[in-house]
């Protein structure tokens, strides 16, 4: 049976980074995290309905009370929690929503503890305020990965380590950390008075059968120490419009965080809040749908990468990112070595993780098995 993630759709690469990276060569983009998918029906109708008025004047997000239900009712569908409106504060992404956080509760010359391989925006935010960098590498175990708790205390015992910022469903690796680790993670922070700043952008992505997400804003030992960031642009396609939130219960931390975006973080945009309210009301369906299919493409994807030797891809329980070791392959630039064969991959390297690469696979089957003949 066909499925709308099956139509291709010829993005053009003056309005896709995506695909304007390879533009004019024969190399298929699956570097960064943007579906090659179309958003959701109710998400485009929401759009074309504000443009038939034709003005594109200010709204102000924390006016906007249509959106702060539909975040509250969608994290009760998908987490299992009903959380106070209050504690929302909308962002215009998830970058910025870190970078504000940093600013908020550091100063100079304070510690930043985070893990690694990942997303290479947190890697830099120390660089952005001039903070010490203390990277936790991942444990690989059985179950995929895991955060180093001893190294993670010894750091958070250092009296000018404030903050961590966590990566929860791991981006480049795709694991979903589980309830007990997060607590653990939750009563280091608590004993040690660090804040934990819990990038969650993926936490809607979930393809493993039985995993479920923790949010940060969950437990106890977290809700005076933490800010969560969600968003419906991985999960809806919508990351072009510029739009996230925060959820952060306490309200000293709110109004810390408020104080640092003041003047330099401009206010999420109209079409990035009707958006993500158009998808949490009325997508569910295709959610449903979209995790099916990214389940199936993992599998295709593994077949394909642990078919080829010298390659190896971990089992994303969340996102559309394949993690690949390709340190078999035995090449100095494991990078070249797949644009060679016509794939474009993200560098393992952007990650802080030289000889790995990651592959984006949100695109359709079509596609999916031009990248596994190619390999
Ligand atoms: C872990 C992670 N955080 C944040 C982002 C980007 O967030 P935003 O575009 O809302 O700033 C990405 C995008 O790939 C990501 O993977």
């Amino acid at each position: 049976m066909s499925s709308e993630f099956d139509r291709i759709i010829d993005r053009d690469p003056k309005y896709s980074f995506k695909w304007n990276r390879y533009k004019g060569r024969d190399v298929i983009p699956c570097w960064v995290a943007d579906m090659d998918f179309a958003a959701p029906e109710s998400v485009r109708e929401a759009i074309s309905e504000f443009n038939q008025q034709g003005v594109l004047g200010y709204l102000k997000p924390e006016e906007y009370e249509e959106g702060r239900h539909a975040i509250v009712d969608w994290i009760e569908y998908r987490h299992g929690c009903r959380i106070p409106e209050e504690w929302i504060v909308w962002m215009p992404g998830v970058v910025p929503g870190f970078n504000i956080a940093c600013r908020a509760y550091s100063e100079a010359g304070d510690s930043l503890i985070v893990q690694t391989p990942n997303y290479p925006p947190i890697l830099q935010a120390h660089k952005n305020h001039q903070l010490e960098s203390l990277a936790v590498p991942v444990l690989q175990t059985d179950s995929g990965a895991e955060l180093d708790f001893d190294l993670i205390e010894k750091y958070a015992a250092r009296s000018r380590s404030k903050m961590m910022i966590l990566c929860n469903p791991m981006n480049p690796n795709g694991k979903v950390l589980s309830p007990e680790s997060l607590q653990k993670l939750g009563n280091i922070c608590d004993k040690h008075d660090v804040i934990l700043v819990s990038d969650e952008i993926h936490c809607d992505l979930i393809i493993e059968p039985g995993v479920k997400h923790t949010p940060a804003f969950s437990l106890e030992a977290l809700q005076k120490r933490s800010v969560t960031l969600m968003s419906a642009a991985k999960t809806f396609n919508i990351a072009g419009l510029g739009v996230s939130f925060g959820v952060i219960p306490d309200a000293g931390m709110r109004r810390r965080f408020a104080k640092a975006a003041n003047g330099l973080v401009p206010w999420a945009n109209v079409l990035g809040l009707l958006a993500t309210t158009a998808a949490f009301n009325g997508a569910r369906q295709w959610h449903a749908e979209l995790l099916d299919y990214l389940h199936s493409n993992r599998v295709l994807l593994k077949r394909a990468v642990d078919s080829t030797p010298g390659l190896e891809m971990l089992c994303a329980e969340a996102t559309f990112l394949a993690w690949i070791d390709a340190r078999g392959l035995g090449v100095s630039d494991p990078q070249l070595w797949f644009e060679e064969r016509g794939i474009g991959p993200s560098p393992g390297a952007d990650f802080a993780a030289q000889g790995f690469a990651r592959i984006n696979f949100a695109c359709s089957k079509q596609q999916l098995q031009l990248i596994s003949e190619r390999l």
